[in-house]
């Protein structure tokens, strides 16, 4: 028999498409087992302040399995290690982590689910090093998260992104141009390798190869000598040139000790050279947050449910400080140690480091394979 009576849902990082099915499975499966569902309005804010609202019977909790964003808003940048506050107008970072962990026991939270990305499932590590039972939910468009599968969001992202390769299609095949997509994914070239084989793509560049310049010119060349006038392209928002660097657009507000980097630019840079190489028209698409936006896929639903509910489930079984995990297409759940790679230190700088254990394409992957049996380029 559980002790379970009461979760606590929390959100951190970028939306993804299927937060709300996550929140609704976990819900309903809390439900048959007798268990309250509390959400903390955005994610770690609210954990900090103590804000959070009934999910069990809320009529905003209801209808929700198709709807994009969150119910309960998400934080972005926030680490409640380094905590940004203002005192006496200045800015100063806290350690609020002790003030989470008392609203978490004032408030009756027998486990903390924590929806998120690597950063999100270290901060929920450090958690439980101070007491809290926590469960991570793998969330992320990047697909980036090491020891699952697949994250939910992520076939949405791709879905979009091929839809906007096919209407790129038929655009550059009338005005014989060069488009180029660039896609999110920060370090990891997931998005924008899946999307190129589902939308055809003749180039996807990634961050797991930095690329030849002109290796992608001969691709183009050689279509145009096969007649191909025209050529689309994908590339990764990580994805740099070799012996160069990451394009960074600008830094993310707040959150010292997160990683604050806002990558952006390598599409158009990508554009501009081959515009400059081969003498064609080449025009540049961002697709950006369309990405993480509107409704999951069905896919993303379905996933989506079976993490939520798996999570609930673990709880139930007093399995705590895991992730909920796919392995080999099977619902699974691994330590949050696993998850965190070599970023041991409680409360330091979080995902998306090298210390950290983000997944991202091995050249084994049968994805790299596929691209270059069908002949897109990846730029080596
Ligand atoms: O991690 C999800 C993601 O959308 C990345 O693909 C992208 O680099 C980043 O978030 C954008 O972050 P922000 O919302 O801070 O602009």
């Amino acid at each position: 028999m559980s002790d379970l009576k009461k979760i606590g849902i929390l959100i951190n990082g970028g939306d993804a498409p299927g937060l709300n099915a996550v929140i609704r499975a976990i819900i309903k499966t809390a439900r048959v087992h007798g268990v309250e569902s509390v959400g903390f309005i955005e994610g770690f804010k609210g954990l900090v302040e103590n804000r959070f609202i009934q999910l069990e019977g809320n009529p905003l909790a209801s209808g929700i399995i198709q709807k994009g964003g969150a119910i309960i808003g998400s934080s972005l940048n926030t680490n409640v290690f380094n905590y940004k506050v203002i005192e006496d107008g200045n800015v100063v970072y806290k350690d609020m982590s002790d003030v989470c962990v008392q609203n978490l026991r004032d408030d009756g939270i027998d486990c903390l689910f924590t929806l998120g990305g690597d950063s999100t499932q270290k901060a929920a590590r450090d958690l439980s090093l101070k007491g809290i039972r926590v469960i991570g939910v793998p969330k992320t468009i990047d697909n980036d998260v090491a020891g699952t599968d697949m994250t939910f969001g992520y076939n949405t992202a791709v879905s979009v992104a091929t839809e906007a390769l096919d209407r790129l299609h038929t655009t550059a095949e009338t005005h014989n141009r060069i488009m180029v997509l660039e896609v999110m994914g920060r370090y990891a070239g997931w998005i924008a390798l899946e999307s190129a084989i589902s939308g055809g793509a003749d180039v996807a560049l990634i961050p797991e190869i930095p690329y030849d310049m002109d290796k992608v010119v001969e691709a183009i060349n050689n279509r145009k000598a096969r007649g191909k006038n025209f050529s689309v392209m994908v590339v990764s928002e990580g994805a740099y040139p070799k012996g160069g660097d990451l394009f960074i657009k600008g830094t993310r507000e707040g959150g010292e000790g997160v990683i604050n980097v806002q990558l952006g630019g390598a599409g158009e840079f990508v554009a501009r050279e081959i515009e400059a190489r081969t003498g064609m028209t080449a025009r540049n698409t961002t697709l950006g947050y369309l990405q993480r936006g509107g409704t999951p896929t069905a896919t993303d639903r379905v996933l989506s449910t079976k993490y939520g509910a798996k999570a609930m489930e673990l709880a139930l079984e007093g399995k705590f400080n895991v992730l909920a995990v796919l392995k080999d297409g099977k619902l699974d759940s691994i330590p949050l140690e696993e998850v965190i790679g070599n970023n041991k230190e409680i409360g330091a700088v979080e995902g998306g480091t090298e210390e950290s254990n983000m997944k991202t394409i091995k050249m084994d992957d049968d994805l790299v394979k596929t691209a270059r049996d069908v002949g897109i380029c990846l730029g080596d």
